[in-house]
């Protein structure tokens, strides 16, 4: 991802959303603007679904670095910048969107980025290679987990999603290493994997958590919940309780902004203890 453009003395960035209240990012980014003393602004978005494409084509004019996109946009930009970078289109959504010297924008995706180095902030010799993966949920944020995975080396991912249509669809990212499996059959997909990775909603606040006995899996092998609000989903207590190294969301939520923030800002951040009390206290 190119650093940002032509040194100014103001840098201004975002993150576009239909709604956009919800978006830890104003916070995340805010913090590491007054923590590296950047003269410039981080703000939320609001943009309807139908002013998307006027969004975005209007960053250039108004001067700014770039921006990210959450809900419900990053299918949508994927169509609408000029280039968009492989990670990206493999996912088939794009979460970041930097305005190049010539006007031009080119649209990335650090979800992938994120997930992996929470993993690694967990266990630093983590390899995907290393064993059998199960991931459940096959939605855009599955799609980031899966790429990271295959791109670190991954050569078995047991994937399953309550509609199973969806994996497959999924699974056409590579046949050759991801597995779809029966979701009536997720609880014995655990036997003999190295990381399981919960990628549905289930767990956030407001809905169920998710229904997955943990009986067959290997004390050694790690859990990661990419649900990030509440930061212990019942999936990662019931891990911890048997011995699991267990993984929260918020590390990839804070990860992911790494990239984006030193494409906006010229400056690569460091994902401090401060830096996650800030946001896990808005949670
Ligand atoms: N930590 C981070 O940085 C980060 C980043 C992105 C997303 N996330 C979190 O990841 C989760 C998924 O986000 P997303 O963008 O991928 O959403 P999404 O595209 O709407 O996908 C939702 C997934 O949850 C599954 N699901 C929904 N209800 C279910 C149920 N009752 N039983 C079983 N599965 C169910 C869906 O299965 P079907 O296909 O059958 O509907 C689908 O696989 C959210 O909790 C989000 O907050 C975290």
């Amino acid at each position: 991802m190119s650093p940002a453009a032509s040194p100014q003395s103001f840098r201004l960035a975002g993150v576009i959303g239909w709604p956009v209240a919800q978006s830890r990012s104003p916070v995340l980014h805010g913090h590491w603007l007054s923590q590296y003393g950047i003269r410039g602004a981080y703000l939320p978005l609001p943009v309807q679904p139908d002013r998307l494409p006027d969004a975005i084509r209007g960053l250039p004019a108004l001067g700014f670095s770039g921006c990210n996109v959450t809900i419900p946009h990053k299918p949508g930009v994927l169509k609408l910048v000029d280039r968009v970078d492989p990670v990206a289109a493999r996912i088939g959504a794009v979460n970041t969107v930097v305005v190049q010297d010539d006007g031009t924008l080119s649209g990335f995706n650090t979800d992938a980025y994120g997930f992996l180095a929470s993993l690694r902030d967990a266990r630093p010799d983590f390899r995907a290679g290393t064993g059998p993966i199960v991931i459940l949920g096959a939605g855009g944020a599955a799609r980031a987990v899966a790429v990271a995975l295959l791109d670190d080396g991954a050569t078995d991912i047991r994937l399953t999603n309550r509609t199973q249509d969806r994996a497959q669809e999924l699974a056409r990212i590579d046949p050759s290493r991801i597995h779809v499996i029966d979701w009536a059959r997720r609880h014995d997909a655990l036997d003999g994997a190295a990381l399981v990775v919960n990628s549905t909603s289930q767990g956030m606040v407001g809905y169920p958590p998710l229904d997955l006995s943990l009986d067959a899996l290997p004390a050694t092998a790690m859990v990661s919940d990419i649900v990030y609000n509440p930061l212990e989903t019942e999936l990662l207590a019931a891990a911890r309780r048997r011995g699991n190294a267990a993984v929260d969301g918020l590390g990839m939520l804070l990860h992911q902004a790494v990239p984006a923030f030193e494409a906006f800002y010229g400056v690569r951040p460091n994902v401090s203890k401060a830096l996650r009390q800030a946001v896990a206290a808005t949670l």
